[in-house]
């Protein structure tokens, strides 16, 4: 943790993490801590200022999650936002009630002369999202804003620098919420910008050094993707000749990506890369397999013994690093107790245990939106950088039914003229994800005079935030008909374009 940044208390409101991301964007440094921690817990990190985050719970419940009491007494400037106004209110001799109907949605704000709304004007959007409400501020507070149907919006007591908004200021419907944020943590707590990729990489690098101490290699799974190119790139700088990056090329990745590994990772940076050639492995185990999760397993499977074997050739690794990010690691401690813990796919099956290797997590306190900046500042390509999303098992499942050798050229070339069209028509970076998948069908067609029976070939493009739901990419009708007509002209073989108008749920991204 670095000093003077700001402890924030997580009570279950799925706006807990933007909090953090809208923090950081103004560069102070900030953690998420569980809402229920001790009060030791906060001193170790010894911030400057405490927000008390939003909560699905009422104060009234009998397992709602309470803050340590030293959060109420203490001289640090304090920030609750929804349930953490509630919480203010509520244990230093306010009152808190519900039973009104729910408030959701944008409400004018009217704000008086204040600490927290000093530059901000009267009458602007904020966003709303509660069931119970401050009906009367503690003593020493003053209300601060209201709306039409709450004259309690927002209420500060500036000589205990204790403030409350029943608002949500970090999401961006709330037109003036970095404002405010900015106010409370540069204007009121006096913090000072401490957070920035060129200090955290300077950090980090130093870390990196002195876990490895003297001796040892330390090895990473690099799958060009971003995360795992970020941990290459910063492992390069901070121990470049104790790093051996090892790359599993498993003949089922898109069109050119092995050479492009080879090419940034081996050539550009000088890396002492290991390519694992395993197409024959990977394509003779899956002949034959059509059930998504049997294709996933085997994938796995001969995954963990080519990178076991690959380690296993070079002597002295100590570590094994991952790329992990921090909303897994906010995930697996949250005050609702170790949920999924990390995502199973940044492990290599147990690998670690095994060779009797320490893991190495140098992005665990990274949002993806930093991993990205931290990538250009190590020297990354924008493109490497903004790459959308890879499965792990690759194309095995954007061929569905049984994988061919055949079947994944054709699929690489399709993919590859689909996404090359929406880089050159700068359509790339308003997708999160967008890939092509080849169906098990032949339909007839009809190509000059002659009649064809071919196969049929889906396009997917999605927006979305995390992958965890999504919507359907709405590309113009234009561009849908000049990328299928260029696919169907440049690639022989298929006949049919289709366009995928799933969101997820009830889809999912991939189609297996
Ligand atoms: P779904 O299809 O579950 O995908 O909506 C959500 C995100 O996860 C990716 N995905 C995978 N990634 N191994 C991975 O490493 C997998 O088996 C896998 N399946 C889906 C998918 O590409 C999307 O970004």
């Amino acid at each position: 943790m670095i000093k003077g940044g700001v402890a924030i208390l997580d009570f279950g409101s799925q706006y807990s993490q933007l909090i953090a991301r809208r923090v950081r964007e103004l560069g102070v440094y900030c953690e998420l801590l569980p809402g229920n921690c001790q009060w030791s817990d906060i001193e170790k990190l010894t911030p400057g200022a405490i927000i008390l985050a939003g909560s699905p719970y009422s104060v009234y419940g009998a397992d709602s999650p309470i803050p340590p009491v030293e959060v109420f007494s203490t001289e640090l400037p304090v920030l609750g936002v929804c349930y953490g106004m509630q919480l203010l209110a509520h244990n230093t001799g306010g009152k808190v009630e519900g039973g009104f109907h729910r408030e959701y949605g944008p409400a004018l704000l009217n704000t008086k002369k204040s600490q927290l709304f000093s530059e901000i004007e009267s009458g602007q959007q904020a966003w709303m999202s509660h069931g119970d409400r401050v009906t009367r501020v503690p003593s020493g507070y003053t209300i601060v804003a209201s709306t039409d149907l709450l004259p309690i919006a927002a209420m500060e007591n500036h000589s205990l620098k204790r403030y409350g908004v029943q608002f949500h200021p970090e999401v961006n419907h709330t037109v003036f919420g970095a404002k405010l944020l900015k106010q409370f943590l540069f204007d009121i707590a006096k913090l000072k910008p401490n957070w920035d990729m060129k200090y955290f990489s300077t950090q980090a690098i130093q870390f990196i050094k002195e876990e490895l101490g003297d001796k040892g290699k330390v090895i990473l799974g690099l799958s060009g993707g971003v995360d795992s190119s970020v941990v290459a790139a910063l492992l390069h700088r901070a121990v470049p000749n104790r790093f051996v990056p090892i790359f599993v090329d498993n003949g089922l990745l898109r069109a050119g990506e092995r050479q492009e590994v080879e090419k940034t990772f081996g050539e550009h940076f000088g890396m002492d890369l290991i390519t694992v050639d395993g197409e024959d492995r990977f394509l003779n185990e899956l002949a034959g397999v059509s059930d998504p999760e049997k294709k996933r397993k085997i994938i796995g499977r001969v995954f963990i013994e080519l990178f076991e074997e690959a380690a296993n050739s070079i002597p002295d690794v100590t570590h094994l690093a991952q790329g992990t990010l921090y909303p897994d690691v906010i995930e697996s401690v949250s005050f609702k107790g170790p949920s999924a813990t990390i995502k199973s796919h940044h492990n290599v099956g147990g690998l670690p245990e095994r060779m009797n290797l320490k893991l190495l997590e140098p992005l665990r306190e990274l949002f993806k939106d930093e991993v990205r900046e931290l990538g250009r500042e190590l020297g990354l390509s924008n493109l490497m950088v903004s790459r959308h999303p890879f499965p792990g098992p690759g194309l095995a499942v954007r061929i569905l039914g049984p994988i061919t050798r055949e079947d994944r050229d054709l699929l690489q070339k399709v993919d590859k003229v689909f996404i090359d069209y929406l880089l050159e028509k700068n359509l790339y970076d308003e997708i999160w994800q967008a890939f092509s998948v080849l169906l098990p069908i032949r339909t007839v067609g009809v190509m000059g005079d002659e009649r064809t029976y071919d196969r049929v070939v889906a396009l997917r493009a999605v927006t979305s935030t995390d992958g965890m739901t999504a919507d359907w990419y709405r590309m113009d009708p234009e561009h849908m008909a000049a990328v299928s007509s260029r696919i169907v002209n440049r690639v022989n073989g298929v006949s049919r374009i289709v366009y995928d108008i799933s969101s997820k749920p009830p889809g999912t991204i991939e189609w297996e």
